[in-house]
């Protein structure tokens, strides 16, 4: 039995089509049913629906094999203890720094509000800026404008959502996209199926290169 994790709403929606090219179709939507096992159209394999941030962890411990998350939460995460064998190129965008409209801050002290706490405290450390990170779980939007914090740290796609709050992006952490992660001991334990579900994927998403 093969275990893919993978976080329900955006990266399940864009995983499905390069998961079906690879043979493997849920039986069932994580949007109505409530299962949280999802059977597939094959035996060998079945999908877990979890948090995103929970998805390093559950491949980490060897609860699933398999798992697709984004990179912000696998460095985030520190995930140096998983294989990171391919880009699945879906769910980008880009974690930036965004501060007020038209205001600036000071260069050397800094209250950054992030839920990317770690992420943020390597950032300014190695740009020499003493960085004050204050730890939130959503809505970091929200931190400036009421005087929680002068800088966030988020995901950027459109940038509708900074725009709409008067904010605007600054600088370039890093690009996003999901990676395809794998357990170092299943990658030995089933090493067949992983390799061939692995170069299937690869094949979905670089058609071209594709043997
Ligand atoms: P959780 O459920 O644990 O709170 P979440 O709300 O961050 O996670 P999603 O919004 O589905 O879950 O985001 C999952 C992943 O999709 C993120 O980790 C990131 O890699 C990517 N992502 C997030 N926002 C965007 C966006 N606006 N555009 C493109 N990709 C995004
Ligand atoms: C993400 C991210 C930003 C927004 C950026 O939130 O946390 O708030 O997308 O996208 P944009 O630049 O296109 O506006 P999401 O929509 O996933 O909501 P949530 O994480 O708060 O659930």
């Amino acid at each position: 039995m093969l275990t893919i994790a993978v976080s329900k709403g955006r990266i399940y929606k864009e995983a499905l089509p390069l998961l079906a090219q690879a043979g493997i179709e849920p039986t069932c939507d994580p949007d109505t049913s409530r299962k949280l096992i999802l059977p597939t159209c094959r035996d060998d394999v079945r999908l877990l629906i979890i948090r995103a941030t929970d998805v390093p962890t559950y491949v980490e411990y060897g609860a699933a094999d398999v798992g697709i998350a984004g990179k912000d939460v696998l460095v985030e995460h520190g995930a140096g203890s998983l294989y990171e064998p391919l880009d699945l190129g879906i769910a980008r965008c880009r974690m930036m720094t965004a501060g007020k409209v038209g205001e600036t801050w000071d260069a050397r002290r800094i209250r950054v509000a992030t839920k990317y706490v770690n992420t943020a405290k390597r950032y300014f450390a190695d740009r020499g800026i003493q960085a004050e990170v204050i730890k939130l779980y959503g809505s970091m939007e929200l931190a400036p404008l009421v005087g929680l914090a002068e800088c966030i740290v988020d995901l950027v796609d459109t940038g509708n959502t900074l725009r709409a709050n008067g904010l605007e992006p600054r600088d370039l952490i890093m690009d996003i996209s999901s990676r395809l992660v794998v357990n170092k001991a299943a990658m030995k334990m089933k090493h067949a199926p992983l390799k061939q579900l692995i170069r299937d994927l690869e094949a979905a998403v670089n058609p071209e290169v594709a043997t």
